[in-house]
């Protein structure tokens, strides 16, 4: 079985490189991945020179040999592909794409089949094939959302392949009205909550890290580069502590901050203003998720 990729920018490499640093094709199966600009694959075929590898720079390649295609390119190029590819494309193309804000009933109308939508999240990013423990290596949340016309096996396809390398979380169509799936019962931004936490997440933390170490290095003679890295070991170890020992957020505060010590002080004055902060980035991003909604709508349905 030929496996497509159209798109390898952060999204499309990043799930190429893990389905080969995990070996996770079959014997019989190959990678096609395509990309507009060649140069892109410079390091890939160097690390993967191997024979169940392709790349192109001709999405009609990918089209015309594979029945499973992921599309991985930037939201608003998504139509050109897709109606590049239609001619070549039959109803048994099962197309998965990462593009987020365009949902089932923005690509209806260019093509009426089998469509699954990943959220990954470069948290998931895989940095050596030393943790053969599935679970070890499994990080970062990929939400997963397919449409009525993909069976059983098709799901299980795409859920696999993520879990693999990730956790996966499906999110389940809302509830249609008359079975109709133009017909979207309006309470549903699951999909949306979700993708704030698990896609857009490595880099709200990441800011974080920078703000906090930032501020940390205007207040000492320490270098940034020291203090960034005592910042990191100590969120990687917190993340542990309830990863792994599952104690709670109230457990671990309880546990640094002693009543009326210098962590407390800290403690508090995040409780009063962290509230704020957090949910004006919410409110900002779901509305940017409405704008980006209305653009799809005027792009793909009018
Ligand atoms: N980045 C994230 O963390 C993240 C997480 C979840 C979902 N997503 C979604 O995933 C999608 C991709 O995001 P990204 O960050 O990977 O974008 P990106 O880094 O900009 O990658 C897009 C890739 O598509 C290629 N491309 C553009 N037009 C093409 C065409 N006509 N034919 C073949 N290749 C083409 C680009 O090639 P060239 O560079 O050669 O032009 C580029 O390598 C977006 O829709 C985004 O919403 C992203």
């Amino acid at each position: 079985m030929k496996i497509g990729v159209i798109g390898y920018g952060n999204m499309g490499s990043m799930i190429v490189n893990n389905i080969l640093k995990l070996n996770l094709l079959l014997d019989d199966e190959e990678l096609i991945v395509s990309n507009r600009h060649l140069n892109k694959f410079e390091s890939l075929i160097e690390e993967y020179p191997e024979e169940n590898l392709n790349i192109t720079s001709d999405n009609k390649e990918v089209a015309t040999q594979c029945e499973k295609i992921l599309i991985s390119v930037e939201t608003p190029q998504f139509k050109e592909i897709i109606e590049e590819i239609k001619p070549f494309i039959t109803e048994k193309t099962h197309i998965i794409y990462t593009c987020a804000g365009l949902n089932f009933n923005h690509i209806k109308p260019l093509f009426d089949g089998k469509l699954s939508l990943v959220i990954p999240t470069l948290a998931s990013t895989v940095t050596s094939n030393n943790s053969i423990s599935s679970l070890a290596r499994r990080k970062g949340v990929t939400l997963i959302k397919h449409n009525s016309k993909v069976d059983l096996q098709e799901r299980l396809f795409v859920e696999d392949l993520f879990n693999e390398f990730s956790i996966v979380k499906k999110i389940d169509n809302p509830i249609y009205l008359n079975e109709d799936e133009d017909n979207l019962h309006p309470k549903d931004n699951e999909l949306e909550l979700s993708t704030i936490i698990t896609s857009c997440g490595p880099a709200f933390i990441a800011m974080m890290i920078e703000k906090f170490a930032q501020s940390c290095s205007d207040y000492s003679n320490l270098s940034k580069e020291e203090i960034e890295e005592m910042v990191l070991k100590t969120v990687v170890g917190t993340a542990m502590l309830k990863d792994d020992q599952e104690l709670s957020n109230e457990d671990i505060i309880n546990k640094v901050a002693t009543k009326k010590g210098i962590t407390q002080e800290g403690v508090d004055l995040l409780d009063k203003k962290f509230n704020k902060i957090s949910k004006d980035l919410i409110r900002t991003i779901l509305n940017r998720y409405e704008e980006v909604h209305e653009e799809m709508d005027k792009t793909y349905l009018n």
